[in-house]
């Protein structure tokens, strides 16, 4: 039995609309997952929904609805945003589900005897459904009135009864053991360091895992305490294993868990990182059931600032790829390659609609769009649209730099895996850039047009065109993660609609038949037209 390859994302709060951040992290996992299918592993991808808790509670006040009907309200924005970005998840879970209701149930079951029944007294963030002691305060420097250490806005003191988690000694011992032993467990490194040092100290003494049930009324109920709910930390990190079958489907959980990549943003760091593997520890989970990474990214900002709604700065991807980039058939694309390119994942990046075209018009339009598009349009003019035979590589001309192009192209797939492994997006699609800038030269030095001209030199010619089609077939299997729906246009435009694409095959060549006949044109990255002065 082989185990999937098993990646997730967040379950987002669905207290308000999808922006661009949460865009991002699912973006991201996609890509990863695409680019594990195109290696032909069994691949198990999770997104979901959380839909418990304070926030999303007074949300649907707000709202003036029931919180379910809230949350089925809002859960349609979400998922249809996936479908707009071509996310390819395996599964959606939301925490309202029985299917996951009674995991979390049966799991605080499970870790009763480990618990302490005692009062907290301490800071509460309602935006971020997050505890704070005092003691985690005064280190930070905060003063009487703090605000949160997160996201900066005002916490409430609370004083609640409920059950709680021991952090402190013997967990926390064994978490810093745990993460000496895999320094790989957190990635980017900084963030490695920042558990570390937040490990090098000693933990809060508890982590609160319920919440009395009149304070908030919107959870999953405390199967032996009727009078509180989980807290929603607790209730959304179970998903991770609700999701792939724990407890209830034994053999899928074991083809599926551990899971390989948790992909988060920096500031759910101390969630995945802390109370993730300790909750996991305290159900009896053995060190090399873990996750086997967390992966937090940075944030996307607009200018110097931090999107709120405050501020009224929140980018909306749906605007983005429907407004913004109406003029392009492929926009969805256009907003994933900007995303995983613009900024190396792991550091924060800035939104701007200058950044967004400039990549759209230099790398997209000039780059790839051309040479697809000159490719193509000579393979019409001087082969009556069928593509010639290549030679093997080692049978290329070394003139005018083909068997060079051969050979950066056919040797993307150790650079691509080791840019993957390392889950470091834009290096990868800078890779692959590399290749098309090589390729549009190769067309510059070549001037197919020119050796039309000439007797002699038109012989040659075929094998010029061929040389540039079996580059545009390989840039189509390496930009698939990214850019799925480009990618199959290219594809269907060299005419192999029905091959798969497989890595694989990015070392192959010729990987085109010989004489295929190239399908449909059609132009990827249109520029609009400028408008009148
Ligand atoms: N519900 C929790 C996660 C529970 S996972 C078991 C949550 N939800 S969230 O909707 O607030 O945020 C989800 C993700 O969006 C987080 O990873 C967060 O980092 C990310 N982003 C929110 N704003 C962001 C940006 N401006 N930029 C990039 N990502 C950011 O936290």
């Amino acid at each position: 039995m082989t185990k999937a390859f098993y990646l997730t994302t967040p379950l987002y709060y669905v207290n308000a609309a999808p922006h661009i951040g949460h865009s991002y992290t699912n973006i991201a996992a996609d890509c990863l997952a695409r680019y594990h299918r195109l290696r032909g592993d069994d691949v198990f991808f999770l997104t979901g929904t959380d839909e418990h808790g304070q926030k999303i509670e007074q949300a649907a006040k707000a709202a003036g609805l029931e919180p379910q009907a809230f949350v089925d309200g809002v859960v349609k924005q979400f998922e249809s945003l996936w479908k707009l970005l071509n996310i390819s998840n395996d599964d959606f879970i939301r925490t309202t589900q029985p299917r996951h209701i009674r995991v979390v149930q049966e799991c605080l079951r499970r870790l009763q005897d480990k618990l302490v029944h005692k009062t907290y007294t301490g800071w509460y963030c309602t935006p971020d459904e997050t505890y704070w002691t005092d003691d985690e305060l005064q280190k930070l420097g905060l003063g009487a009135n703090p605000l949160c250490p997160t996201c900066s806005r005002p916490l409430e003191y609370v004083t609640e009864d409920g059950w709680h988690l021991p952090l402190r000694g013997k967990n926390q011992d064994w978490l810093h053991r745990f993460l000496k032993a895999h320094p790989g467990f957190v990635q980017p490194s900084t963030r490695y360091n920042e558990v570390m040092s937040l490990l090098e100290q000693p933990l809060p003494e508890y982590l609160s895992i319920t919440r009395p049930r009149q304070r908030v009324g919107w959870g999953i109920e405390v199967p032996f305490s009727p009078q509180h709910v989980t807290y929603v930390w607790v209730d959304a990190l179970l998903n991770y294993i609700s999701a792939v079958g724990y407890l209830e489907q034994p053999e899928l959980f074991q083809r599926r868990w551990p899971v390989d990549v948790h992909f988060i943003g920096k500031d759910i760091l101390r969630h995945h990182t802390l109370y993730w593997p300790i909750l996991l520890h305290a159900m009896g989970f053995a060190d090399d059931a873990m996750p086997r990474l967390v992966f937090a990214h940075g944030w996307w900002k607009v200018g110097e600032q931090k999107m709120s709604k405050s501020l009224g700065n929140i980018v909306d991807p749906v605007a983005v790829v429907t407004q913004m980039l109406a003029d392009q058939p492929f926009a969805a694309d256009v907003y994933r390659y900007f995303l995983l390119r613009d900024v190396p994942f792991g550091q924060d990046g800035v939104f701007s609609e200058e950044a967004l075209t400039g990549r759209l018009h230099a790398d997209l339009g000039n780059d790839l769009g051309n040479l697809v598009h000159r490719t193509l349009s000579m393979i019409e003019r001087y082969c009556q649209g069928h593509i010639p035979s290549s030679p093997s590589v080692d049978n290329l001309d070394v003139v005018g730099g083909q068997r060079a192009l051969a050979d950066a192209a056919t040797g993307l797939v150790p650079i691509l895996s080791a840019a993957m492994e390392r889950i470091d997006f834009s290096s990868a699609l800078e890779e692959v850039f590399r290749v098309v800038s090589q390729a549009n030269q190769y067309v510059e030095i070549a001037a197919p047009w020119k050796m039309a001209k000439n007797v002699q030199a038109a012989k040659q010619l075929p094998q010029v065109l061929a040389v540039l089609a079996e580059t545009v077939r390989i840039m189509a299997i390496a930009l698939d993660p990214f850019m799925p729906s480009v990618a199959q246009s290219i594809w269907e435009q060299l005419g192999m609609a029905a091959a798969p694409r497989r890595l694989a095959d990015v070392a192959t060549w010729p990987g085109i038949r010989a004489g295929q006949r190239v399908g449909e044109r059609r132009v990827l990255f249109p520029r609009a037209p400028s408008k009148p002065a």
